[in-house]
């Protein structure tokens, strides 16, 4: 089957620092993509990259088959391609429904917006009692909880998240992985950049491991031998 997202040698950066070197992954449609990798690989570049928010200097990005590279974030969103990024990036001065009729505000989520908001206090009880409240009150689990909601608010197709359980309390990632694999299970495709790669793999199809801007291992989920995963990942870290 043809990837629903292609990365195709990417190499991106801040200005005259770069940080993806010839970067290429692929992501199943209905498939969880889990990103692993230490501090600094360049993870977060990587989705920004994928999202318009970085320029792409080289390679390409595909949807659907099509270059989406250095395309404008606005129109990828209406395509269906959603980040959740990492930090929450919640509006702390609006409502907890405010800020997920953010995520409903491009044109094609609009009519949807009420049986979506349903949907998303469906998933997360919590926003709902919450609903009047402002977001800057919010726990640390219960932001990650808005900030995925106004995701979903945007209908998308792949979802891009960005280190949703760091900072959380022990039962708060339970929550979120749980979530997560709801999501997976109703058919959502989801790109997973996580630091909690025990949590991660359990729900992950295909993993990819990340250091200093490169792809180091891609695998598919089942057959990840986390020692060797671990073993890779800490050589790396005791090297620098
Ligand atoms: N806005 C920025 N300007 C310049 N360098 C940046 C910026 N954001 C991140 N970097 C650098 O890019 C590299 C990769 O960072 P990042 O993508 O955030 O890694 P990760 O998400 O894997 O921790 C790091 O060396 C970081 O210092
Ligand atoms: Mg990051």
């Amino acid at each position: 089957m043809k990837p629903l997202l292609e990365v195709d040698g990417v190499r991106a950066g801040y200005g005259a620092i770069n940080v993806l070197w010839d970067v290429s992954l692929t992501v199943a449609a209905g498939e969880t993509t889990v990103i692993v990798g230490p501090n600094g690989a360049g993870k977060t570049t990587l989705l920004r990259a994928l999202m318009g928010l970085v320029p792409v200097q080289g390679g390409d990005v595909r949807l659907d088959g099509a270059s989406i590279r250095n395309r404008r974030t606005w129109d990828s969103v209406a395509d269906g391609l959603v980040m959740i990024p990492e930090g929450r990036m919640i509006f702390p001065d609006m409502s907890v429904e405010d800020n997920l009729m953010m995520g409903a505000f491009p044109r094609k989520c609009r009519k949807g917006w009420k049986a979506n908001l349903e949907m998303v206090f469906d998933l997360f009880p919590r926003l709902k009692e919450r609903r009047g409240q402002l977001a800057g009150t919010l726990s640390g689990g219960e932001a990650q909880m808005l900030a995925m909601g106004r995701g979903l608010m945007e209908q998308p197709r792949i979802c891009l998240i960005d280190e949703p359980s760091l900072g959380l309390a022990p039962v708060v990632v339970d929550e979120i992985f749980r979530i997560l694999a709801r999501l997976k299970a109703e058919g959502l495709t989801i790109v997973l950049v996580e630091q909690n790669t025990n949590r991660a793999l359990k729900i992950a199809d295909q993993v990819y491991l990340m250091q200093s801007g490169r792809v180091a291992l891609s695998e598919r989920g089942e057959r990840v031998d986390l020692d060797r995963l671990h073993a890779l990942y800490f050589a790396h870290e005791a090297a620098e």
